[in-house]
């Protein structure tokens, strides 16, 4: 048996290698990537490799994620129950895939990873393992071993030798986070009162304190081609780069944080904090754009289809043919979704204060609060508004009561 592990080259997850190689006697894979979570993936190498592990993978798939997987996702506009800008949901598709690439490469019959059987992690990274290799097996060990405290965890690691510093590179937070290039996230901790209020200065790391922004705004030109950002400021940039630029200069005014409590697949409530700030600025440049380059009824549909979208991807269904349908209806409504937005960001908001597009539908001609030569004739509006009221005239003249 050969299983390929999702491997961090934290703590929690050298321990699922022991495990792995103990409880099922395996041979074991360890695949890293970096997604733009900002810690070096290098050090998982010697780390697996003091474990024994003959067969590592360390992959770069910044430029993957944000083109395929990001960028696509915002040209959707999704968002979850609202708020949620669905940072750890669009990361988890990818790791399935790469998983089950390597499964094939290496002629494994197996994948694992570290997600506990609480969360909706679980189930994204399966749903997708399954969805591209059907007879895969799934070996989840959060949902199978009794290693359910930090301290079983520990003893653990003393009695097979592993080196406890492999967790802490860096001071062990209190939190449970997960970070990519569009977020980082954190549960736990205190957090579970949702009462108490996320003031910890230690928690926060990607934004600055609206309070500590600077009192200058930072103004920046966003130029969009088919809904997706190519140039900041007039510069070209690859889709990881524009990414990584916007989270330096909206974290330093203090854009992107969120603190909610979310409805996850499984049923339960939980209370996260995230800190999403290019996606927080991409999210507000991108409607702007639409506005002025979409129809109307076309944007309208893209809005009613936007919810189902975003439980798609936060339900783990990115591998779906219903996600494939959305996106493809997506994809072309974007053809239009080209010209320059230019945003101000200032103490923690984002405003789009100007957009301009060769696409653009706005007709100064036709709404000009000046004289319009005719453009638009308001006599029009007459007819088109009695029609429209026609029936309400003959329930009011039947004598429905419509107040
Ligand atoms: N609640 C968020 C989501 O479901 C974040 C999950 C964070 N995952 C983690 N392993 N810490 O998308
Ligand atoms: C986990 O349980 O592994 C993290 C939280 C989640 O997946 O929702």
């Amino acid at each position: 048996k050969k299983v390929v592990l999702a491997y961090s080259g934290g703590l929690d997850t050298s321990v699922i290698v022991k495990w792995l190689q103990e409880t099922y006697n395996c041979e074991v894979v360890t695949f890293t990537a970096d997604i733009g979570q900002g810690e070096e993936v290098e050090p998982a190498r010697a780390k697996a490799q003091a474990m024994g592990i003959k067969e590592i993978y360390i992959d770069d798939l910044r430029e993957e994620f944000a083109r395929d997987f990001v960028f696509p996702m915002f040209r959707a506009n999704a968002i979850y129950e609202g708020e949620y800008l669905l940072g750890t949901s669009i990361a988890r598709p990818l790791i399935a895939k790469r998983l089950i690439e390597i499964a094939k490469e290496t002629g494994a019959d197996a994948i694992s990873h570290g997600a506990t059987g609480k969360g909706n992690d679980q189930v994204r990274f399966e749903l997708g393992a399954y969805a591209l290799m059907p007879g895969v097996q799934v070996i989840a060990p959060w949902r199978e071993w009794d290693l359910t405290s930090r301290e079983t965890l520990m003893k653990y690691c003393e009695d097979h030798n592993i080196p406890v510093d492999f967790a802490s590179s860096k001071k062990k937070s209190p939190y449970s986070m997960d970070a990519n290039l569009l977020h980082i996230s954190y549960e736990g901790g205190n957090l579970e009162d949702p009462w108490w209020e996320a003031e910890d200065p230690e928690m926060w790391r990607w934004t600055v304190s609206p309070e500590a922004a600077p009192d200058k705004p930072t103004y920046l030109v966003l130029t969009y081609e088919k809904g997706d950002i190519v140039a900041i400021d007039g510069q070209a940039m690859s889709p990881a780069t524009v990414m990584e630029y916007l989270n330096k200069v909206a974290g330093e005014n203090g854009v992107g944080r969120l603190d909610i409590v979310e409805n996850r697949y499984v049923g339960m409530k939980s209370r996260g904090c995230y800190e999403t700030p290019a996606g927080t600025v991409m999210m507000k440049a991108h409607r702007a754009i639409e506005s002025l380059t979409l129809d109307r009824e076309a944007a309208h549909l893209k809005d009613e289809l936007m919810p189902k979208y975003a439980n798609m991807v936060y339900n783990g269904y990115w591998w779906s043919p219903e996600r494939k349908m959305l996106q493809a209806a997506i994809d072309e409504s974007q053809k239009v979704v080209n010209g320059e937005v230019r945003v101000k960001l200032y103490k923690g908001s984002v405003t789009a204060v100007g957009r301009r597009s060769e696409d653009s539908l706005f007709d100064e001609k036709i709404a000009t609060f000046e004289d319009d030569a005719g453009a638009y004739d308001q006599k029009d509006a007459a007819g088109f508004i009695k029609l429209n009221a026609l029936r309400l005239r003959i329930a009011a003249g039947k004598g429905r009561d419509l107040k």
